[in-house]
């Protein structure tokens, strides 16, 4: 459990698209909830206000950066958080829009991941989130920042069904297979897959020993469906009996559901890091777990 300073409580704080992670959150470190009062002027621009006095307080921001309206409500959250005269502020980011565009991959392109994560860390003293689609954007953020893996709270919900085998479904993957197969008590393996671009991906064949088997899939991000589907396919043509696709951040972009059925997914499960019908795995222990670690090595 977290401890409260005696001179100072903490207040947690959450955005429109986190409300429920900073609701559990708020029970699981026994703080308090900040009120924000939210709403849209005529044109449409966004107003936030905080009612409780924050002053001198520890304060903890919950928001996650998808879809972008949700950046501009971090900032003015984070702007008037500093303004409330805050003594510190964590910025909590469920999940990390932009982090795949980490790097210049054409000339003229930008760095998206770092060009949000500068405008993020104006107003922090650290930033936590949570499976960044790759590690090194984390430097992006001019202030501490860390992430967290959903990868033992998947594992244990996916232990309730009966599963066989992880599979990766692509070689980046492999650790986060590896980690829930030894919490599933399981095998696992990987696919070989090549992006071509941003909605097709290839999945090379490979034999696997899938005949009758309950295979878990787990990825960091489901956004078109395309890889999981490639990878569905193929398991089922090796006679798997169930297939489960099991993702940190469920995106769902581009009628990723529907591909996913009709490729023959048996199960969908993702957390609560972008709020779906599919966020069946609460992210919030994991956080608060991660937190109170944190806390302990400072
Ligand atoms: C890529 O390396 C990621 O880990 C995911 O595999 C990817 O973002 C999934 O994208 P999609 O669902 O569009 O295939």
């Amino acid at each position: 459990m977290f401890v409260i300073s005696t001179n100072h409580t903490m207040y947690i704080i959450g955005g429109t698209t986190s409300k429920t992670i900073a609701e559990d959150l708020s029970k699981l470190f026994n703080v308090p909830l900040a009120k924000i009062t939210s709403k849209r002027f005529p044109d449409d621009e966004l107003y936030v206000r905080i009612s409780d006095d924050i002053s001198g307080e520890k304060v903890v921001i919950v928001q996650t950066t998808y879809p972008d309206p949700n950046i501009i409500e971090l900032f003015l959250l984070q702007d008037a958080v500093k303004e409330a005269d805050a003594k510190e502020i964590t910025v909590i980011i469920p999940y990390y829009g932009y982090a795949r565009q980490d790097t210049k991959f054409e000339d003229g392109e930008p760095i998206s991941a770092r060009a949000i994560a500068n405008l993020i860390s104006v107003h922090a003293d650290r930033v936590i989130t949570v499976d960044p689609h790759k590690e090194h954007i984390l430097d992006f953020f001019t202030v501490p920042a860390f992430s967290c893996s959903a990868v033992e709270e998947l594992a244990k919900d996916l232990k309730e069904k009966n599963i066989d085998m992880v599979l990766a479904p692509d070689k980046g993957a492999i650790e986060r297979a590896k980690q829930a197969s030894k919490i599933i008590g399981c095998d696992f393996d990987h696919m070989e897959k090549t992006r071509i671009n941003g909605t097709t991906v290839e999945i090379k064949p490979k034999k696997f020993q899938a005949k009758g088997k309950n295979v878990a899939i787990i990825d960091d991000i489901i956004s078109t469906g395309g890889t999981m589907a490639k990878s569905i396919k193929e398991l089922k043509k090796y006679g798997a009996k169930k297939v489960f696709v099991s993702c940190t951040h469920g995106l769902f972009a581009d009628n990723a559901i529907k591909k996913l059925t009709s490729a023959g997914c048996d199960e969908i499960i993702a957390t609560d890091t972008i709020k779906s019908d599919f966020s069946k795995v609460k992210i919030a222990p994991c956080l608060s777990q991660f937190f109170n670690k944190m806390l302990r090595n400072t």
